[in-house]
């Protein structure tokens, strides 16, 4: 295992460039597998859960290159239908081949995720939606046994407990496109990533409008074919890296990002105080001013992502006065806070909501990594605090960021990779 060790209280300044959205490349990686035809894949991010989503497809059949965040990929033919559990439980985006191996085969063997760290995470939503669509799904010994043949369109409503479900809508649009007939998901999801899929998928051939709505439509049956398609920015790393800039008091330069998808982000950071200017495809953070406590709300895009939440603690954590943040979409993920506490952190849950007493200053100290966000939170907590900190576990951390440390090295952080 590898741990981060970071001297902290370095002002960072300079230029980062964002990587692919990992949160898009996922189902697009899966989204191949609908064509027999070669594919090229631009601005994939190179980290874990690429790696492992690209294991998963080669499995099935693909053949792959991968060079400098460039895929080429061609599914000529299936080898399998089957999602194993050892490459599932590594990672749960797994589940969007099942809706590709639906509409390509119309089989599928996909392992059910199982649990995780951040809270209960059902897949009920993604079964409800590819059976609309025709598809027998059995649960069996751990494994979702799914048979679709002859798909059929349908109109489909997507809202769960907490909201949209970006894997429900993205899952069932994918299936959809095999379906004969018109498919109508209401309560969609409408996140960036979303819109990325179903343009990927147009870009194929499939024919799919209203993404980036909560109604979208997809004509099914349409013959995909083959090209070349550049995914986008990925708005998380964006965001965590305007973090780091307004908690060490830095300014940064983040460059080839989309400010449009940050809307509610950017909007937080000029209500605390943090100055922040967009242009065209760049950010320009100053995190130098004076900074007031705020509230947050967690919501489905376009609310204040709860992929950002564990990063605001951080920064809340020493912005003076009180601020609180409600998380409304996933149960569990104020997992961050006990570690932050151990740096000095005045942080209160109290069932969904945390309430932060933000102190001057943190203090370095050992902490643990519980997943990916919360560890990004307690990197840019070790980046401002005064003294060491070591961040064990960060195995959770590479699984979504590109060269994390490497970027903020360059921006004048002193952090090191070592071995435990
Ligand atoms: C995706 C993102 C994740 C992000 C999350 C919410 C990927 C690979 N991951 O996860 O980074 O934090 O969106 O923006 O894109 N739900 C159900 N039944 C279902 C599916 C979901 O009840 O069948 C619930 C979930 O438990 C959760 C809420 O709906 O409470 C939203 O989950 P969802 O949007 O599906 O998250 P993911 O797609 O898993």
């Amino acid at each position: 295992m590898e741990k981060f060790v970071i001297e902290g209280g370095k002002r960072l300044n300079g230029e980062v460039r964002i990587s692919g959205a990992k949160n898009s490349a996922l189902p697009i990686i899966a989204g191949s597998l609908l064509t027999d035809k070669p594919l090229i894949l631009e601005n994939i991010p190179c980290l874990n859960d690429v790696t492992t989503m690209l294991q998963l497809v080669k499995t099935i059949g693909a053949s792959l290159s991968f060079k400098k965040n460039r895929l080429q990929i061609h599914t000529g033919q299936l080898r399998q239908i089957e999602a194993p559990y050892d490459i599932v439980r590594k990672m749960r985006a797994s589940y969007y081949v099942l809706g590709a191996l639906i509409a390509r085969a119309g089989r599928a063997r996909v392992s059910l995720p199982g649990g995780c760290a951040i809270g209960p995470r059902p897949i009920d939503l993604h079964i409800k939606g590819l059976r609309a669509l025709g598809t027998k799904i059995e649960i069996e010994g751990g494994y979702i046994n799914a048979r679709g043949r002859r798909l059929h369109g349908a109109k489909i409503d997507l809202q769960g407990p907490k909201g949209t479900s970006v894997g429900a809508t993205i899952n069932v649009m994918i299936a959809a496109t095999a379906a004969r007939g018109t498919t109508e998901i209401t309560s969609a999801a409408c996140e960036p990533e979303v819109i990325d899929v179903a343009n990927f998928l147009n870009f194929l051939g499939a024919e799919i409008s209203g993404q980036g709505t909560h109604t979208i439509v997809i004509k099914g049956g349409k013959t995909l074919g083959t090209g070349s398609y550049r995914i986008i920015p990925d708005r998380i790393e964006t965001g965590t890296f305007a973090v780091a800039a307004a908690m060490t008091r830095g300014k940064i330069k983040i460059a080839h990002c989309v400010p449009e998808h940050l809307s509610s982000v950017i909007d937080k950071f000029q209500e605390i105080g943090v100055r922040i200017e967009a242009l065209n495809n760049t950010l320009i953070i100053d995190g130098s001013g004076e900074k007031h406590a705020t509230n947050i709300f967690v919501a489905p895009y376009p609310g204040f992502p709860t992929d950002m939440q564990a990063q605001f603690m951080a920064l809340l954590s020493i912005v003076p006065g009180t601020s609180t943040i409600k998380e409304t979409i996933f149960e569990n993920r104020f997992m961050q806070a006990v570690e932050l506490m151990r740096m000095g952190a005045e942080i209160t849950i109290e069932g969904d909501t945390a309430v932060i007493n933000g102190v001057g200053r943190l203090s370095g100290a050992y902490v643990m990594a519980s997943d990916l966000r919360a560890s990004a939170a307690l990197v840019l907590a070790g980046l401002a605090a005064r003294g060491k900190t070591v961040v064990r576990r960060i195995y959770h951390l590479d699984r979504g960021y590109e060269k994390f440390e490497v970027k903020l090295r360059k921006l004048g952080a002193r952090i090191k990779r070592e071995k435990e």
